[in-house]
């Protein structure tokens, strides 16, 4: 229907939600709808909440209503504190990722967790080098547990500098320095957050602000780059696979097992339960085929990068793989997870399997994992969703037949290799405008912009004009699904990115991991920006985010301006309701960290101002 065809591009999800409609099963959008209209306050940022005063709001017209809260903040205040309070909750989390990443690492260069292993001793070297830690002559447990102490003590560190932001280039190390926004400890920049937005203390939207822009780079060059390295560390860094997704690649004749969230540490020893030859054979017993694992969002990401694991879907289609009536465990850890999947599951006879100590819900079964005793307790889920294999009602079972093909796993190192062992290669490209920029398009599905069109009208735009695009996330696996990342897809890009993605053997369009990966595409812009002794905010690059949702993408936006890289937002931020602050995050940014933020609904016009930036930065360049 009409519709359906508005909710999504994804032929596999409107097949899916004509099938919730069938069985009269509510999705996010059907509640998005009943939410409509949204409060307007809270569009515009207008809304604060942060003492018991209030609630007050501010109204958007001069000359009606109230224009101060009862303590006096402003429209200004208000916007700014609200803004900074979402970027402390999306750096919490992703460097809480990246704090359990650490944690797993020490317990296993201590000989204490139940299963890991450090896989990567190269990057273990490489990481080591960084933090000055002496690798000659010493076993990797030994490096290992040096380099854990050291990356577990960033978080709490309460003087001196971030370690990996040391990779950015002197002089936007200079200028973040200059500006005051260099970050401490992580943790400590998160509380400072808190502190200043409590009601009475810094009521100074600049001010604000500039702690916001200082916590985002605590988060992606921190947290988040601690979650990645660590990750490549104890499971390897990803190297060009091939994989498949949509939800397709859920089996009739298997048990299906559906690994969604974020973390890798959970997913990695589910992936190999589901290996254990006995558990195989009960699921034999059970009539099954065997075991499928498959991967949701950012797990998804993780575990179809190290094992080509398939994909089941982004953030929207959770709700959907349920109502396929195939999947026998949904098993969850942190992040993105709806807590809607509980009474949908019931429908079903489906388990939702929560995990995480952190992240409970109503409707799950609570199996907590522990790295002590990883692989225990991950053969215990898979044996849980083994066995519910018999509950399966064939009759209620509907899988859209959807898969694509992609190739997955560019990791920087892998960048590198696909080169020929040297950056010269695509320097040489970018110089000659075969390449015109590297994009770094990333992000959440958002139900207020038709499902997957935004990432994928946006990313085809770009390779079309000849950007190379990198990308993370929920975008990785919109424009996966919609067949851009293979390497045949260069018939898609314009000449010059065709050529060059043809001599390569690459797709246009690089998947270089899930959210915290991102911090991925800053080593490389900060290796391209190195290599030709400039700025990262000379280069001809640009991020986008067509579909964000969540704190986590305000603090990623955040730190990728901050890094000195202009920034489309595909939905729009609730921050209108101050024309200051509005002002200070899409023009005054550029005089602090030479970079700023555009918002734009429209795919193909964002791509327009990203390639337009480009141009006007290779102009700059002399290139
Ligand atoms: Fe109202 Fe000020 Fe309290 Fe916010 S902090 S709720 S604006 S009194
Ligand atoms: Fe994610």
């Amino acid at each position: 229907s009409e519709k359906i065809l508005n909710r999504s591009v994804d032929p596999a999800t409107q097949k899916m939600l004509g099938r919730a409609e069938e069985l009269d099963l509510e999705t996010a959008w059907d509640r998005y709808e009943k939410m409509l209209p949204q409060c307007g306050f809270g569009e515009l940022g207008l809304c604060c909440r942060i003492c018991n005063m209030g609630p007050c709001r501010i109204s958007p017209f001069e000359d009606t209503g109230p224009q101060k809260g009862i303590c006096g903040a402003t429209a200004d205040i208000i916007v700014a504190r609200n803004l900074i309070r979402m970027i402390a909750g999306g750096a919490a989390a992703h460097s809480d990722h990246g704090r359990d990443l650490a944690h797993t690492l020490l317990l296993t260069a201590q000989g204490k967790s139940g299963g890991y292993e450090i896989k990567d001793e190269i990057k273990l070297s490489a990481l080591a080098r960084e933090y000055r830690i002496e690798t000659q002559g010493r076993s990797k447990e030994d490096i290992g547990l040096d380099l854990a102490e050291s990356v577990y003590a960033e978080f709490g560190k309460q003087e001196g500098f971030v370690q990996f932001s040391r990779r950015a280039p002197k002089k936007r190390v200079e200028l973040w320095k200059k500006a005051g926004i260099d970050p401490r400890g992580i943790d400590r920049e998160i509380v400072e957050i808190m502190h200043r937005t409590h009601i009475g203390v810094d009521n100074d939207p600049v001010n604000l602000i500039l702690q916001g822009l200082k916590t985002s780079i605590a988060d992606g060059w921190g947290g988040s780059a601690i979650a990645t390295e660590i990750s490549d560390v104890l499971f390897g860094t990803p190297e060009p696979v091939r994989s498949m997704v949509n939800l397709g690649v859920l089996k009739h004749e298997h048990v299906n097992i559906i690994a969604h969230g974020h973390e890798p540490v959970l997913s990695e020893m589910i992936v190999a339960a589901a290996h254990d030859p006995k558990l195989v054979e009960q699921a034999k017993a059970c009539g099954a085929a065997g075991i499928n694992v498959v991967g949701m969002c950012c797990t998804g990401n993780e575990i179809s990068m190290r094992h080509g694991i398939p994909i089941a879907g982004n953030f929207l289609q959770q709700e959907l793989a349920v109502i396929t009536g195939a999947v026998e465990a949904m098993i969850v850890d942190v992040q993105c997870i709806m807590p809607a999947l509980g009474d949908l599951c019931e429908c079903f006879h489906t388990k939702f399997i929560s995990t995480s100590p952190k992240a409970k819900f109503p409707g799950a079964i609570h199996m907590e994992f522990n790295e002590e005793h990883a692989m225990e307790i991950a053969k215990e889920i898979v044996g849980t969703a083994v066995e519910n294999y018999a509950n399966r009602n064939k009759g209620k079972v509907f899988i859209p037949e959807d898969t694509t093909d992609c190739m997955v796993g560019f990791s920087a190192e892998a960048i590198v290799k696909a080169l020929g062992g040297t950056l010269d290669p695509l320097l040489d490209a970018i110089k000659s405008g075969a390449i015109k920029g590297i994009a770094g398009v990333v992000g959440c599905n958002n139900v207020k912009i038709k499902h997957d069109e935004g990432h994928v009208e946006l990313v085809k735009e770009l390779i079309r004009n000849n950007v190379l695009v990198t990308t993370t996330g929920c975008n990785a696996i919109a424009v996966a699904k919609a067949g851009l990342m293979l390497p045949e897809a260069s018939a898609q890009a314009g000449e010059g990115l065709r050529g060059v993605c043809q001599a390569l053997g690459i797709p246009p369009v690089l998947h270089m991991g899930s959210c915290v990966d991102i911090s991925r595409i800053l080593t490389v812009c900060a290796a391209v920006a190195n290599a030709l002794g400039v700025d990262i905010s000379d280069l001809p690059v640009a991020g986008a985010a067509p579909e964000w949702m969540s704190e986590k993408a305000v603090s990623i936006g955040s730190y990728v301006v901050s890094s000195g890289i202009f920034t489309v937002l595909g939905t729009v931020p609730q921050v209108l309701g101050s024309p200051l602050v509005t002002q200070i995050l899409t023009k005054t940014a550029n005089d602090v960290v030479g970079a700023a933020f555009a918002v734009e609904t429209d795919p193909i016009k964002g791509a327009g101002l990203m390639i337009a930036h480009m141009d006007a930065k290779r102009k700059a360049l002399g290139i």
